[in-house]
């Protein structure tokens, strides 16, 4: 796992819209995975800012997959995570939106959804660069704690503390869905390189569990301890509670110019 200290969140998200970049201009045919929530937007802000002043790559050929969705919103209401990720980010980088998927949480089909989400994300190739956060209490995606480490697209139930958390985006915390559809950590797994976000000292304690805690379905973000090409971004706020906090920059710091991300 690389462990990046940075000064702040404008920082990260310049330095992961770079990450993203590369890897669409070197495979235009780049699958992305997208995380949602307030973390991953300032970059992107980035990644439209530059693709507006005609400096980022061609965003034709790629494809992607949310990591997650609400279940039991009206069709087209604006807080579902396709709707969410096309205003925030696809429709402005003029990715087509037949390109653009999410778990399907229409009620007819729930008992098979997970599996039909797996199998689509399987047949684009898999996804090559997965963008993520991380929730107060450790979560990836909507897996919260207790989450299966190897478990795939499903229905889950999220905590009073998720709710809450993501209350501001509706009227009141009633308001949030109970369920929703998620990848699982077996599916996050399997993406080639994992990229995760984490920014203000709200984000410290778990970011400090998954990265320098035990591997625990009990913080399912300590899961990228398993993985082979793992990146974890951080600000200021967000490192302050790593025990090895001067080690990662030190590392950072003298990392070979020839060694990407
Ligand atoms: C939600 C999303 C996660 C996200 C988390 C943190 O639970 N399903 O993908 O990482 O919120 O959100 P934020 O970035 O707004 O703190």
């Amino acid at each position: 796992m690389e462990l990046v200290p940075l000064a702040s969140a404008e920082e990260i998200a310049s330095l992961v819209a770079d990450i993203v970049e590369l890897a669409v201009t070197r495979d235009p045919g780049t699958v992305l995975g997208l995380a949602t929530g307030s973390t991953p937007l300032p970059t992107y802000q980035e990644l439209i800012r530059r693709h507006r002043a005609g400096s980022g790559p061609s965003w034709d050929g790629v494809t992607t997959f949310n990591l997650d969705e609400y279940v039991g919103l009206p069709p087209g209401h604006e807080q579902s995570y396709l709707a969410t990720i096309r205003r925030e980010l696809t429709d402005d980088l003029g990715i087509e939106p037949a390109r653009v998927h999410g778990p399907d949480a229409a009620e007819a089909g729930l008992p098979t959804a997970g599996e039909r989400y797996e199998a689509a994300i399987e047949a684009a190739g898999g996804v090559d660069l997965q963008i993520l956060g991380i929730g107060t209490n450790g979560h990836l995606a909507f897996n919260e704690q207790g989450s299966s480490l190897g478990s795939p697209t499903r229905i889950k139930t999220l905590t009073a503390q998720t709710r809450l958390d993501n209350a501001r985006f509706f009227g009141s915390p009633d308001e949030v869905p109970r369920h929703v559809l998620t990848q699982g950590i077996g599916t996050i797994l399997r993406a080639r390189h994992l990229v995760l976000i984490a920014t203000g000292a709200g984000k410290a304690e778990a970011v400090a569990a998954a990265v320098e805690g035990p591997v625990s379905a009990s913080c399912p973000a300590s899961m990228l301890q398993l993985h082979p090409h793992a990146t974890v971004l951080v600000d200021e706020a967000a490192a302050s509670r790593l025990e090895r906090l001067s080690y990662y920059a030190e590392v950072y710091a003298a990392k070979p110019g020839w060694q990407a991300h």
